[in-house]
């Protein structure tokens, strides 16, 4: 059994997993009023394309479980609430089910209850160096995915009893993987962020997408210290130390989407449809959330429908006092960054 799942999931179920200080920086970001929209609420409309297909709001659910019997319902669960809103849905690390088949029923599920549903596969960077490419397309043929998302959690491998700091030649095992999957291969991290630098190496090493993932949502030193809690580990302390750790959501969207021309997803902390579309507006071609959807997931379809729903008006709220009538006026739509975005934009301006 995958305990270290069953732990991340109870611990994001029954404490606060999130920064205790570090925001996302969003709160940085002003979308400027407009008086006069100069259209109809519902002439609105949030369809984007993204990586080269249709879909219904730029916002995808984020990775977060699979390989325990639980999983099995949240996977099914989110699997058809992103099909009946047409928006891409990922699946959590796959590696459980790669090492012990038995667990591939808590994936397939997402495939089985959403069959028209975009689906992205899951797995390691460090999970490639250890068993080589053929376990991207393992992953990907076990739900039938249309593309595969490989994270980045130097932070968290670190503090994780389980984890591997093996981190050498990721890169090289990412541009196999591009060069090998039939599937477009997405690079995320899990609550960091990825820099400007990071960017330019996954863009020229073949990935089609990044998912920032910065900090500001959940964090994961503080997950991998609540499961150390009651242990005599020197680990608890140096996840202490690295609490507020990581490149806040807004400034890693920046950074990355500055320098790099594939698309970009914004995420870590996105928890309203407002989030969505300041995203968008400094640079995101997509958002993405995980921790909001988990709980809903655990109980059925229409409660994650619930918040998808309310993302959607939050978004289409923004729109209209922005006066934007598609996503692609929104992402060009006029705003001001204030404060320590703004000091972060600037000394970075030489790489960003
Ligand atoms: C319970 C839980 C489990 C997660 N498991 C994975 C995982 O298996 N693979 C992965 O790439 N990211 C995983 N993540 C990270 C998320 O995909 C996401 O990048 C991160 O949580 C930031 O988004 P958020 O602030 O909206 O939660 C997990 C997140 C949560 C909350």
């Amino acid at each position: 059994m995958n305990l270290r799942k069953r732990d991340h999931l109870k611990l994001s179920l029954e404490l606060d997993v999130s920064f205790e200080e570090k925001t996302t920086w969003l709160e940085y970001v002003e979308l400027i009023h407009r008086a006069l929209p100069e259209l109809n609420l519902d002439e609105i409309s949030t369809e984007t394309s993204f990586l080269g297909k249709t879909f219904g709001m730029p916002f995808l659910i984020e990775a977060m479980t699979g390989g325990i019997p639980e999983a099995a319902k949240i996977n099914g669960n989110l699997a058809e609430a992103a099909e009946r809103f047409s928006i891409p849905m990922e699946v959590g690390s796959q590696r459980a089910a790669i090492e012990d088949e038995k667990f591939e029923y808590t994936f397939k599920v997402a495939r089985e209850r959403a069959p028209n549903l975009f689906l992205i596969a899951n797995l390691s960077g460090v999970q490639l160096v250890k068993d080589g490419v053929e376990v991207a397309e393992k992953a990907v043929e076990m739900i039938e995915a249309n593309a595969i998302s490989i994270h980045l959690n130097p932070l968290q491998e670190l503090i994780q009893p389980e984890g591997s700091t093996e981190f050498r030649d990721v890169l090289k095992m990412i541009e196999k993987a591009c060069e090998r999957l039939d599937v477009p291969v997405i690079v995320k991290e899990v609550g960091c962020g990825i820099s400007s630098e990071v960017a330019k190496l996954l863009e020229g090493a073949g990935v089609r997408a990044i998912d920032v993932a910065g900090a500001g949502g959940t964090c994961w030193a503080k997950i991998e210290m609540l499961r150390l809690r009651e242990e005599d580990d020197e680990r608890k302390d140096v996840a202490k130390t690295f609490l507020e750790w990581g490149i806040p959501t807004a400034a890693s969207i920046i950074e990355v989407s500055s320098v790099v021309k594939i698309e970009v997803i914004g995420s870590g902390g996105i928890r309203s449809g407002l989030d969505v579309a300041k995203a968008l507006s400094i640079g995101a071609d997509m958002a993405g959330a995980a921790h909001p959807l988990l709980r809903p997931a655990t109980e059925n379809v229409e409660s994650v429908e619930k918040i998808l729903r309310r993302l959607r008006s939050e978004l289409k709220a923004a729109m209209f006092l922005t006066g934007c009538k598609n996503i692609d006026e929104l992402k060009n739509s006029p705003h001001v960054i204030l404060g320590p975005l703004s000091e972060w934009k600037k000394q970075r301006a030489s790489k960003v």
